[in-house]
């Protein structure tokens, strides 16, 4: 899957489903269960390396998840989802060098196709324009943007009308400047309509309701895996609850003295 391939999903009204991926074992069950799209998500920092927010994770810790996602994958390269590698905070913030830098390291020591930014604040979009025409793809990412948490919390965004307009017209700058695809998390959902039907390249929603050209989600969320879960993402199954109890059930088996019998000596041969 090439990212200019999603772009047919949309013409032709097909939904792109896009789950994230940390390692190995999370990779193979997304492209077991067919997801179009592995985000290598910097949500990455919480989920698999325990921190409050996305921002501390590196680059270089973004590059040795998104090599270690590549290798969980068993289909032939061509028949592989897409993956998509967040650009991690401070990695595109202090300039366009240094974004084409990131990014260009990811695409070069891993299978990524493309990057993941968040915002659209004029520095950002140039960056944007600057890695699309070094040949870096990039998919955009609009809303509840979490390395700006700091500023705006884990709120819902968009709620008036002022920042609706605001939040269509960056969506229209980042199509404008050669994003292949925009993720936009927590927006009420007739915004997220609203820009569907504006932008020509796919829109794919996490808690934008069901009017997106398709759906982004978090697998360690709808695994039930996270100790906190986004209000707009539930989990399908309490993976949690189950896991813990088969371990313990285990552990607790384990726990049990061997019987004499068992500690007898085995008889020789
Ligand atoms: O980092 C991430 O997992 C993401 C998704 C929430 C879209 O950006």
């Amino acid at each position: 899957m090439r990212p200019s391939d999603l772009s047919r999903f949309k013409q032709n009204g097909i939904p792109i489903i896009a789950l994230t991926a940390w390692d190995s074992l999370s990779a193979h069950l997304v492209e077991a269960a067919g997801a179009d799209v592995i985000l290598i998500g910097d949500s990455l920092a919480m989920v698999a390396l325990g921190h409050a927010t996305t921002l501390p994770v590196t680059l270089e810790q973004m590059l040795q998840h998104t090599q270690a996602v590549a290798r969980g994958l068993t289909a032939e390269l061509a028949q592989q989802p897409l993956l998509v590698c967040d650009l991690p905070f401070l990695s595109y913030q202090c300039g366009e060098d240094l974004a084409v830098a990131a990014a260009g390291r990811l695409l070069k020591e891993s299978s990524a196709a493309a990057v993941k930014l968040e915002g659209a604040e004029p520095e950002v979009v140039a960056v944007i324009d600057r890695l699309v025409r070094m040949g870096i793809p990039v998919m955009g990412h609009l809303g509840l943007t979490p390395q700006a948490v700091h500023r705006l919390g884990y709120r819902r965004q968009a709620t008036d009308a002022v920042s609706q307009e605001r939040l269509l017209k960056q969506a229209v700058d980042l199509e404008q400047n050669g994003c292949f695809a925009l993720v936009l998390e927590h927006v009420p959902s007739d915004l997220a309509e609203r820009v569907q039907q504006t932008l020509s390249i796919p829109v794919i929603g996490i808690g934008a309701g069901d009017g997106c050209d398709g759906q982004v989600r978090v697998t360690a969320d709808l695994l039930g895996l996270t100790a906190q879960q986004p209000p707009f993402s539930p989990a399908l199954v309490d993976g949690r609850g189950l896991f813990t109890t088969a371990l313990r059930e285990w552990v607790d088996q384990k726990r049990i003295p061997p019987t004499t019998e068992a500690t007898q000596p085995a008889p020789d041969c």
